[in-house]
C-alpha cells in the first residue's frame, strides 16, 4: 500500500483525535516501517490494518465507519495531489465509470506498484451506475467514502446501496442513482 494513503490516514487521525492518539496508534500497531512513511514509498497493507484495528480498539468506532470517513477524507488528498484528476470529467457518473480504465490506469504509471481494486461495470446510463468491487482488502467503505465525496465535488445527489456479495467483503456491489 502506498504511502500517501498511509500519510493521509495519520493526517486524519490527528485532526479527528489529536496527536496524542497518532503517538498511541503507532506504539501499539505493528509497524515494520516504524510508522515513517513517506508519498511514494511502499508499504505492506498489514500495517494499515493493524492501525485500524488499534483505532477502532481505542475509539470504539467500526472499522468499516473509520474506512469510510477516510475514504472521505482521501478524497480531499487526491483533490490536492492531483487536481488534473478531477477536471476532465463532466458529471460524478463520468468519474466514477472512469476508475477501472482510466483514474486507476494512471495512479498506476504514477505508482507502478500500487495495489487496486477493480470495479466491473454492471450497467451505465446518464443517471444510474451499477459496478462490483473486488479486493482481497476489502476496503469497499472506503470506496463508498469517495464517491460521496465525488458526488459533493459536483454539487450532485445520489443514493449509492452497496449489497455485499460474500461475508468478507471482497466482493460488494454498487448501485447509484442520481436523486431527482
Ligand atoms: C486505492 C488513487 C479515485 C476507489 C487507491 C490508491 C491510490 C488511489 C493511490 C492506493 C493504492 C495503494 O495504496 O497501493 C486514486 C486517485 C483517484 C482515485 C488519484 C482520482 C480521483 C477513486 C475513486 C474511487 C476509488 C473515485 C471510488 C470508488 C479506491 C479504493 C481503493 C483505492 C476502494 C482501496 C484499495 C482496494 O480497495 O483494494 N486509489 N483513486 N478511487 N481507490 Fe482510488
Amino acid at each position: 500500500m502506498k504511502g500517501i494513503v498511509f500519510t493521509g490516514f495519520l493526517d486524519l487521525v490527528e485532526d479527528k483525535f489529536g496527536l496524542e492518539m497518532v503517538d498511541t496508534l503507532l506504539a501499539n500497531s505493528e509497524l515494520p516501517s516504524n510508522g515513517v512513511y513517506t508519498a511514494v514509498g511502499t508499504y505492506s497493507f498489514a500495517e494499515m490494518v493493524s492501525l485500524l484495528t488499534n483505532l477502532n480498539k481505542e475509539t470504539g468506532i467500526a472499522i468499516d465507519d473509520l474506512l469510510l470517513v477516510y475514504g472521505e477524507h482521501f478524497f480531499s488528498v487526491v483533490k490536492k495531489s492531483y487536481p488534473e484528476f478531477l477536471l476532465q470529467f463532466k458529471d460524478p457518473f463520468d468519474m466514477l465509470g472512469s476508475i477501472e480504465n482510466h483514474i486507476h490506469v494512471e495512479v498506476i504509471k504514477i505508482y507502478p506498484d500500487a495495489e487496486l481494486p477493480t470495479f466491473e461495470i454492471v450497467k451505465q446510463t446518464e443517471n444510474e451506475l451499477v459496478m462490483i468491487y473486488t479486493s482481497s482488502r476489502a476496503m469497499h467503505s472506503f470506496g463508498k467514502g469517495l464517491m460521496n465525496k465525488t458526488f459533493e465535488h459536483f454539487n450532485q445527489k445520489a443514493t449509492i446501496l452497496v449489497e455485499k456479495l460474500n461475508d468478507k467483503g471482497t466482493e460488494v456491489k454498487f448501485s447509484i442513482t442520481a436523486d431527482e
